[in-house]
């Protein structure tokens, strides 16, 4: 046998009849035998739970791309066929039909409410969304400049210690009111969060305001003048909320999923997704595709930009461009590019920035390099540009995000305790590769090693 096949694991084609996978170990010549499972839709999965106490060996797979972390039986998405469905159902139709409570409810439950259902479901929400007082003055530590992100990571955190004593994760009516609680509440806490930044007064929820219109009057209105609720907002608000409401195993709901796994507080788990969601590769990129639009400033300047996506040794990247799952399009973005020119149309707004992004699609589209590598505008490419138009500051767009998201955030939280009998506290592996065991040298016998700081925490020019 050559040399260089002796460290490697080959994996026979797949057994179809045995429902099993065959790996050789090529050093040993042994083989081991792992059972495939099958899901309703899409590839069948290798069960490697106990390799290790068959092998002695992890598995390796940064960033997760060939992992499955658990079942699911919330959303399934076929990123080569621009595929997203929601318990079945394609959000092309969600988005169509019904509204973002309806699509909580089927998220959380399984089925789309019936109407005794929808009736109960969204009372339920509206009874919950006020703020404690005592938590209004939680926001009065930040300062009036910090991003609404941190504050959302902060004030939804702090929601645990309101709701840390009556929140048992195994009682099934105490983990149902957390989910209520925090899809009600997040609107409230993300339109506190921009009233305290402005230095406005909070303006409480409504109870006979939609979802969506609630969160455009604690958003928009002032108490000294009545705020008429604009319908073909309310609807794009809807909308942008369904299209972002969950998106399977993605950074922050397994961010969700792993401080779950340890039995830790609801609240506390959506905070450290909401902490997750806000970096620029996730939630946070409908904000860096208006920063870059902005930066880019004319058309004339796009070649510039795309030279820039394109070079190895610059860290710039397209925002709103590519996808880990979607290698051909993202539904979502279809919808939300109608959505958009919808929106523009109705309200005839010019907004300078959308024929730039318009041509930085098109050229985009057309380069050999994003065709090659599979780059398509993302759902984040056109939600920033309607979430402007509607008068959402860029700060607020990624808190849009996480109010829509919540509910995904949740409906996975519960399907730990409810569907999936696998579910254990999540603990990944690792290839070690730092020092072998050594002995500790006093502070007298020890070299200076380190002269160089900006490299020992990945800087470029060391
Ligand atoms: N612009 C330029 N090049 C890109 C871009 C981009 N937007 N996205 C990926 N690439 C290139 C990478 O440089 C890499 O090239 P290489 O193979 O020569 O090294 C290749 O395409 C694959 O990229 P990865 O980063 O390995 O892909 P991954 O699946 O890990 O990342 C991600 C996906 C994070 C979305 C990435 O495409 C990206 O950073 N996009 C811009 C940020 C963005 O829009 N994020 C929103 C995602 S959608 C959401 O969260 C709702």
């Amino acid at each position: 046998m050559a040399q260089e096949q002796k460290n490697v694991v080959t994996l026979p084609a797949r057994a179809v009849d045995k429902n099993s996978v065959t790996m050789t170990d090529n050093r040993t010549g042994q083989s081991y035998e792992f059972p495939i499972l099958d899901g309703t839709e899409g590839p069948s999965l290798i069960d490697i739970s106990k390799m290790y106490a068959k092998t002695g060996m992890f598995t390796y797979d940064p960033g997760f791309t060939s992992t499955g972390s658990c079942q699911s039986g919330i959303t399934f998405i076929d990123g080569e066929k621009g595929i997203l469905l929601h318990r079945g159902y394609p959000i092309e139709q969600l988005v169509a039909e019904a509204s973002y409570l309806d699509v909580c409810y089927l998220l959380l439950h399984g089925e789309l409410p019936a109407q005794i259902e929808k009736r109960e479901f969204e009372k339920s929400i509206t009874m919950h969304t006020m703020l404690h007082e005592q938590l209004t003055s939680f926001y009065r530590g930040f300062k009036r400049s910090a991003h609404p992100m941190a504050v959302m990571v902060g004030v939804v955190g702090a929601l645990s210690a309101f709701y840390h004593e009556d929140t048992d994760i195994h009682d099934p009516l105490q983990r149902m009111i957390a989910a209520h609680r925090l899809i009600a509440k997040m609107p409230t806490i993300g339109a506190f969060a921009f009233k305290y930044s402005l230095g406005q007064p909070f303006m409480y929820p409504k109870n006979e305001l939609s979802y969506a219109e609630n969160l455009l009057r604690m958003m928009f209105a002032v108490p000294t003048e009545d705020y008429e609720i604009n319908p073909i907002f309310a609807r794009a608000v809807d909308r942008i909320l369904i299209l972002h409401a969950d998106h399977e195993q993605n950074a922050s709901t397994s961010t969700v999923r792993l401080a779950g796994s340890s039995g830790a507080n609801p609240f506390a788990c959506v905070a450290s997704g909401i902490a997750s969601l806000w970096g620029p590769a996730h939630g946070g990129a409908n904000e860096a595709v208006l920063n870059m639009l902005g930066d880019i400033g004319d058309k004339r300047n796009i070649p510039k930009f795309i030279a820039r996506a394109k070079d190895k040794n610059d860290n710039f990247r397209l925002m709103g461009f590519g996808h880990r799952v979607y290698k051909n399009f993202d539904p979502r973005a279809k919808v939300m590019k109608e959505t958009c020119h919808e929106v523009l149309n109705e309200l005839g707004i010019k907004d300078p920035v959308l024929p730039i992004a318009l041509e930085l699609e098109r050229i985009a589209l057309e380069d050999e390099y994003f065709i090659e590598k599979k780059l398509y505008p993302n759902v984040d490419f056109y939600s920033g540009i309607i979430l402007r138009a509607l008068g959402f500051p860029t700060q607020m767009f990624t808190v849009l995000f996480a109010i829509a998201r919540t509910t995904g955030w949740v409906a996975h939280w519960k399907e730990m305790f409810t569907g999936d009998d696998s579910h254990r506290i999540g603990r990944p592996r690792q290839l070690y590769i730092g020092p072998k065991k050594r002995n500790f040298k006093r502070v007298e016998n020890r070299k200076k090693s380190m002269p160089d700081w900006l490299k020992m925490w990945g800087g470029r020019n060391g």
